[in-house]
């Protein structure tokens, strides 16, 4: 496992040593070759040289590393976001890191925002096209500070692109035994993507007649996970509401701080990144909660055919909550740090049998 690792900004530095603790931490106890490189990619960086990702760098990632690990990015200096743009989105989109992977899973009672519901009602998992949508920054300003000024924001999707998204959840569900894929997005209003989505969505749906395949404007989509959670198995999005409805499912899992997220193209190199961003008033307090990074990891670890390892990396982080040994977001008392201690010390593997 060698792994690119790029901590970012704020809290993301923080949480991202505690998730690189605990996969050395596992790799230890498993003897697996662990190797994690890291790059200064960040605003700091950025306001020091000018420099947001060197030229050439996601393709030498790409040929040299297994898989990336991000922290967060975004920092009051860069206003407009440029470092992110090019790290963070640069990612995605240079590396055409189609699938965004956001599980919704809450893992302990307590944790659960919901009244009448448990941990055990709150478990999807949402697939967000990373690639494509308002994202993809087509569009620009005339007569800019001018009474008269003019913005477009272009939203773009391709069939392809599209499709693509579609089956991978459709597939996902039929290899997880999930039983109901539900597309969500704005047709009633964005009539031309609108119609692109629906038309895809229902062509893949009749592939998957063993899937329950159902439509739900997105609008609706966040008023029924939190009215019942438990309908959900998994969702497919577009880029934007997919990122909105990942920051509603991670306030399901008891807050931003619990939501774990791979960026995927199947059989290239793939990276993770926790679902919150660099929370700067948190940054090197001690306060960030480092869970959603370690369960980011654990993704990893299942990404990369580590299926044992990552389970017990799930139920340590479990563990941790049930026994309040996290930071205050989750009803403890212990530092980001000691949480990350917390984890490894609670990490079990179930015996080989094969
Ligand atoms: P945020 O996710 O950084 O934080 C929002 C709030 O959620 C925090 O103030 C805090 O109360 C809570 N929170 C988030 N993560 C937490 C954690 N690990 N532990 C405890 N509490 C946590 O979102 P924001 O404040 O809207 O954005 C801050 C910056 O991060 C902005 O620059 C934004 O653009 C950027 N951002 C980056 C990413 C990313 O890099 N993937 C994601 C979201 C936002
Ligand atoms: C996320 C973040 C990013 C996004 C921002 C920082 C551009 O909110 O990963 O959820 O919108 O994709
Ligand atoms: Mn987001």
């Amino acid at each position: 496992m060698k792994i690119a690792v790029v901590p970012g900004d704020g809290i993301g530095v923080d949480v991202t040593r505690e998730a690189v603790k605990v996969l050395a931490a596992v790799a230890r106890a498993r003897s697996l070759p662990f190797e994690p490189v890291s790059f200064p990619w960040s605003a700091d960086h950025y306001l020091a040289t000018g420099e947001t990702v060197p030229a050439g760098a996601f393709e030498d990632l790409a040929a040299g590393y297994d898989a990336i690990f991000m922290g967060a990015f975004g920092d009051p200096r860069v206003p407009d976001m440029r470092h992110a743009a090019e790290i963070l989105l640069g990612a995605r989109f240079r590396l055409d890191l189609y699938v965004n992977y956001r599980p919704v899973r809450c893992l302990d009672d307590r944790l659960c925002p919901l009244k009448h519901f448990t941990a055990a009602d709150v478990d999807f998992v949402v697939f967000r096209e990373n690639t494509e949508g308002i994202y993809v920054g087509a569009g620009g300003n005339l007569k800019k500070g001018t009474d008269d000024e003019v913005a477009v924001q272009e939203d773009v999707s391709t069939r392809k692109g599209v499709e693509r998204i579609v089956r991978y959840a459709f597939e996902y569900a039929r290899e997880r035994g999930r039983k109901r894929v539900v597309m969500s997005d704005k047709s009633n209003a964005m009539r031309h993507v609108g119609d692109l989505w629906q038309r895809v969505f229902w062509a893949v749906a009749r592939e998957y007649p063993d899937v329950e395949s159902s439509h739900l404007y997105i609008d609706a989509l966040c008023m029924q996970m939190i009215k019942d959670p438990r309908q959900f198995d998994v969702v497919v999005t577009n880029n934007m509401f997919g990122d909105i409805a990942t920051d509603l499912g991670a306030a399901l899992q008891g807050g931003l701080g619990m939501a774990a997220s791979g960026n995927i193209h199947p059989g290239r190199i793939s990276m993770f990144e926790p679902v919150h961003g660099s929370a700067p008033k948190y940054a090197g307090t001690g306060r960030a909660n480092p869970f959603g990074a370690i369960l980011t990891a654990g993704l990893m670890l299942d990404h990369l055919g580590h299926r044992a390892e990552a389970e017990a990396v799930e139920r340590a982080v479990a563990r941790c909550v049930r026994e309040r040994q996290g930071t205050p977001d989750v009803g403890g008392a212990l530092t980001t740090s000691a949480s990350g201690d917390a984890v490894c010390e609670r990490l079990e593997f179930e015996t080989a049998t094969a």
